[in-house]
């Protein structure tokens, strides 16, 4: 007893997490955000802050953490995966979800603790009926999903999906009770040319256009150029599109939607460059592939919600 007090002791003032979030402190909230946004300044001053700083969230979202398993696996590996993930150690304050290959969801949902939620990798735009090969949202709630990732960059360039439907899938998964991983990102030769931006706001706004409410969507950037390819954008990089989506959020949304909603980057991100990019103010979380197929290091990068917490 007495030594669980003096552990517990031992860090009396120890800010917990939650108290980061700016939006606890309402009015500063309100100051600091209309500072924030638009502010090349600020994208400065971020990257030269103290490593021993505190770090806070922008927005006001649980962090979020998916791994997006793509077309890999077999039975086995993901018995396997399921185990490592059952058996890790994650950090309490983080929303995690997996999405594994649509034919293996079943075997996930009744082996994988419930501490992590199932998303589809897709659906149709939608009820279901003659639609060979698609799946539906209601197939997909049927099976135990909670989640779907929309507007993925496979999708959209190989397989040829355009932002309209895309974000017509988005209204409908939202309308049946999903969340929806609501993907976007740049090509390299748009980033090239000086049209992140452009390209980023377009995707967004054709979400934005489709859909009734935010209150189930996350926001995935995700540069094309950095899927897959194990070229990460640096925290800079990644830091500087999650202040505009916000800020774009912001304008063509609200204020409200702005802070609540989780942008989360994706690209290339694994357990040794997860903690840098965690640490910038506006992003949420991270959405996961390659190294999502492996337990103990998905569960790293899960845990890097720790280093939103003070250092100091
Ligand atoms: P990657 O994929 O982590 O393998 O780059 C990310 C994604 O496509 O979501």
């Amino acid at each position: 007893m007495a030594s669980s007090l003096t552990a517990a002791g031992t860090q009396p003032s120890a800010p917990s997490f939650s108290g980061l979030r700016r939006t606890c402190l309402k009015l500063e909230a309100a100051v600091s955000f209309s500072h924030r946004v638009n502010s090349s300044i600020r994208l400065v001053s971020s990257s030269q802050r103290s490593p021993r700083g505190v770090v806070a969230m922008a927005g006001s979202g649980k962090f979020f953490v998916g791994g997006n398993w793509k077309c890999n696996g077999t039975k086995d590996s993901i018995t396997k995966l399921v185990s490592d993930l059952n058996t890790a150690t994650l950090e309490p304050d983080v929303d995690v979800v997996v999405s594994p290959p649509f034919v293996y969801i079943d075997q996930v949902k009744s082996s994988l603790t419930d501490r992590i939620e199932i998303s589809g990798q897709n659906s149709w735009v939608g009820k279901g009926g003659a639609f060979t090969g698609e799946i539906s949202v209601e197939q997909l709630k049927d099976i135990g999903c909670k989640w779907v990732i929309l507007g993925h960059s496979e999708r959209r360039h190989v397989i040829g999906e355009k932002d309209e439907f895309i974000g017509k899938k988005a209204a409908y998964a939202l309308s049946e009770g999903l969340g929806v991983i609501a993907c976007i990102g740049e090509k390299l030769e748009e980033r090239e040319a000086g049209k992140t931006f452009d390209v980023c706001f377009d995707q967004l706004k054709a979400f934005a256009d489709a859909v009734p409410s935010w209150d189930k969507v996350v926001v995935a950037y995700e540069p094309v150029w950095a899927i897959g390819t194990g070229k990460v954008a640096s925290p800079q990089q990644a830091q500087e599109v999650h202040v505009a989506v916000r800020d774009w959020l912001k304008k063509n949304v609200s204020e409200e939607v702005a802070s609540k909603t989780r942008i989360i980057y994706g690209g290339s991100v694994n357990g040794g460059n997860c903690a840098e990019l965690a640490k910038e103010e506006d992003i949420d979380g991270f959405l996961v592939g390659g190294a999502s197929l492996k337990g103990p290091e998905f569960a790293t990068i899960v845990n890097s919600v720790t280093s939103k917490k003070v250092a100091a």
